[in-house]
């Protein structure tokens, strides 16, 4: 079946990019990508490109491109649903935070509401392409509310988890790894997919579109997810044992990278990992294994997520710790809020719990970040601690703004502009004696401490 209207439910940091490049290279297809939330699909529409909810570099050029064309942004759910012969299902499964699973099972509830609006008001067949991030399984669940709210019409359930990353989403969709399709095994199953892969065809090498069954598929996500977390906790948790023995983690990491078996990728250590998926896909796998009787693999794969915070907190702890012994003015300036360069997404990013450690400790902080804004900064401490004392926190548009009452300057995500400033300059306004925490090593070691800074990286001493 050749697809020629497209509905994505849910306009987020997946929905919205991944759509922009299924128009972009199938100009022939009408991709409606709705939401709820009327002021995010505003956004969306927005004249000024620069005001898209999602900054993502490269996103502009392909909007400004396809909106318009055939690429929508819309808050009528329900019809571009009913107008649809494929839905993508692109909304948010975080961790339930109430009920059975509490804590670590994915909420479903976003998921489930798509697929009873979708049974209600479809009136003609169609191919629901599960897009989120969803247990093993899902698709089962999905299929049944189909089926009990609309005998009429005839739907196929299909997987196509996400695998961008933010900050190079544009770049990922473009020249994916993979495409992963999950479906039936049965004929229509089979056309189902082959529809999907025909869109994706557009641009992806056939060779890298993988077909599988709908519960490998499912669960490749979350276990992708866990891999790449794992390299990172296991890095971070050599990165104290450096600082213990004398190795120097960034050696530790390239000797380790460059055997072939291994790979270089996601061995950086950090302050800690963020992001939105991370943690809540490990805590998910989590449950899934307890779930299945499995306490082993679930305490084996709930280890990372432990390393992860130790990582934040013994950081945090270095801080306090050097205010107290060398009684240093309470106050420190944070570069950074965002959970990784290039995106001004904040969601679980190391820096909001590094600066809760602090505040809880009275310490002063000012915060800077190229694409936050101030509102999401006091979003994300409410969110913490919803009495958080603001008197403590202030939001800076200009980096070096009160660097004259710091002692301590503390790098939470690696943005380019950090690496390029002109740090003689900023150490002649600083208060002495300036101590810079690089939560990211991305500073020269030799050429800050020769400035007259001390320098407490990770890993490295
Ligand atoms: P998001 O929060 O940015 O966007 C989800 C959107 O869905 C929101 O705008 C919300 O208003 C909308 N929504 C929820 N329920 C709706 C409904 N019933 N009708 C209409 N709109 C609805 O989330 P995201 O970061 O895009 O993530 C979406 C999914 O993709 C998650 O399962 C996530 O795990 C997965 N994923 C995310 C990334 C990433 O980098 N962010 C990468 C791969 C996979
Ligand atoms: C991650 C995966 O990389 C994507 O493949 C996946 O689709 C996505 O999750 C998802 O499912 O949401 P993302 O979280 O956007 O993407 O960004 P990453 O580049 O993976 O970084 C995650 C966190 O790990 C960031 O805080 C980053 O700074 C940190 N990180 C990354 C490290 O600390 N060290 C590294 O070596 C790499």
């Amino acid at each position: 079946m050749k697809i020629k209207n497209i509905c994505c439910i849910g306009a987020g940091y997946v929905g919205g990019p991944t759509m922009s490049i299924i128009a972009q290279k199938n100009p022939k297809i009408k991709v409606h990508v709705v939401d709820m939330n009327a002021n995010k699909i505003a956004a969306w529409n927005s004249e000024n490109l620069e005001n898209l909810p999602v900054y993502e570099p490269g996103l502009s050029k392909v909007v400004k491109e396809a909106r318009g064309r055939n690429l929508f942004f819309s808050t009528d759910v329900n019809k571009h649903i009913n107008e649809a012969d494929m839905i993508f299902i692109s909304v948010n499964t975080p961790t339930k935070t109430s009920g059975e699973g509490k804590g670590y099972a994915a909420d479903l509830k976003f998921v489930e509401a798509c697929a009873k609006q979708i049974a209600e008001v479809s009136k003609s067949n169609k191919i629901i392409v599960e897009k989120s991030t969803v247990p093993v399984r899902t698709s089962e669940k999905i299929k049944e509310i189909l089926i009990s709210n609309n005998s009429d019409v005839h739907f196929q359930i299909l997987s196509n988890p996400e695998f961008l990353a933010e900050g190079t989403a544009m770049r990922d969709l473009e020249i994916p790894d993979r495409v992963l399709i999950g479906g039936d095994n049965s004929i229509e199953g089979k056309k189902a997919i082959n529809s999907l892969v025909e869109i994706y065809a557009s641009w992806v090498p056939k060779e890298n579109i993988l077909t599988t069954n709908l519960w490998s598929s499912e669960l490749s996500k979350l276990t992708a997810n866990a891999f790449l977390a794992q390299r990172i906790s296991s890095i971070n948790s050599l990165s104290e044992l450096c600082e213990e023995t004398g190795a120097d983690i960034e050696d530790v990491s390239k000797a380790i990278g460059m055997d072939s078996r291994i790979g270089n990728s996601f061995l950086k250590t950090s302050v800690g990992f963020g992001g939105s998926c991370f943690q809540k896909d490990i805590l998910n796998l989590v449950y899934i294994a307890r779930s299945e009787g499995l306490e082993k693999v679930a305490d084996y794969w709930e280890q990372i997520l432990i390393i992860n915070k130790h990582q934040r907190d013994r950081f945090s702890k270095k801080i306090i710790n050097l205010i107290r012994k060398e009684n240093l003015k309470p106050k420190v300036l944070l570069l950074g809020w965002a959970f990784k360069k290039n995106t001004n997404d904040t969601r679980e990013s190391a820096a909001i719990y590094v600066a809760n450690n602090l505040l809880n400790n009275n310490i002063e902080i000012d915060i800077y970040d190229p694409k936050v804004k101030e509102s999401q900064v006091d979003f994300d401490l409410s969110n913490i601690n919803a009495d958080y004392d603001k008197s403590l926190v202030n939001f800076i548009e200009e980096p070096f703004l009160n660097v004259s009452e710091c002692n301590i300057i503390a790098i939470m995500t690696e943005w380019d502009e950090f690496k390029d400033y002109d740090w003689e300059k900023i150490y002649k306004k600083t208060n002495k004696p300036t101590y810079i925490f690089d939560g990211r090593n991305i500073l020269e070691i030799e050429k800050i401490k020769a400035i007259g800074f001390n320098y407490i990286g990770l890993g490295r001493k």
